[in-house]
């Protein structure tokens, strides 16, 4: 076991999804696995383990924003051996053309975060997803119908910007949307050479302000979860 995780060696597959909120991994686990068994309840941060097509999974909430989501990865990684961790997390358009409910997968990730400028003074690393698993989703989403779209996500350190115009900056830049975790996971992969992956569904928008409703937002992360569960 590690300092936040209770699952004792072996409990936790090397394929890792990893939802932010803790309810949504429970909410993963009962409805896509086989077998789900909870290995953790520490803080109230659920994780489990079972079955996809007969492949072992596990599915960790990671709680919002880099910091707590870092201590999840290093723990997976360095006690508990996962060798591939995929977020599945929701995102605020920061394009026109990205709507609700839209899947965008995340080939790179720019972030207000300081940890890599701390890390990598005078320079600016640029975290980037897995090749391989960015390709495996690609191909995944074509053969299945389902529409994606891929580009620069931006990682926030803050959810409520002091200034609402904050994200045009971005958007001129290309960025497709906001979420707060990719970049600080790209990163820690890296480092200790695992492979990572986020795909987003957009729950709101920054352009339009629209929302879906919270009642609505299981629904409508199923096939971004399908995806995730198919390339690992
Ligand atoms: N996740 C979903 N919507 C978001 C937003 N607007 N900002 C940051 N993270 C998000």
């Amino acid at each position: 076991m590690s300092i936040h995780i209770s699952a004792k060696p072996g409990e936790i597959a090397e394929t890792v999804l990893l939802p932010g909120d803790p309810l949504r991994a429970q909410w993963i686990a009962e409805t896509f696995l086989d077998n789900p068994v909870c290995y953790n309840n520490i803080r109230g941060m659920l994780g489990y383990t079972g079955f996809y097509k007969k492949k072992r999974i596990s599915v960790q909430g990671t709680g919002m924003g880099i910091p707590s989501t870092l201590i999840y990865c290093h723990e997976l990684i360095t006690t508990h051996k996962a060798k591939q961790l995929i977020r599945v997390g929701s995102a605020g358009a920061y394009q026109k053309e990205i709507h609700l409910r839209d899947i965008i997968i995340a080939m790179s990730a720019s972030t207000t975060s300081a940890i890599n400028a701390n890390r990598f003074p005078n320079s600016f690393y640029a975290p980037t997803a897995d090749f391989d698993l960015f390709s495996k989703s690609i191909a995944y989403a074509q053969k299945n119908n389902i529409t994606i779209k891929a580009g620069n996500v931006l990682s926030a350190d803050q959810f409520y910007d002091d200034d609402p115009n904050f994200y045009k900056k971005w958007a001129e830049f290309g960025v497709l949307c906001v979420e707060m975790e990719a970049a600080g996971i790209y990163s820690i992969a890296a480092k200790h050479k695992v492979k990572a992956l986020t795909i987003l569904t957009i729950s709101d928008s920054l352009v339009t302000k629209e929302q879906i409703p919270a009642s609505e937002r299981e629904n409508s992360f199923t096939k971004m979860v399908e995806i995730a569960l198919n390339i690992s």
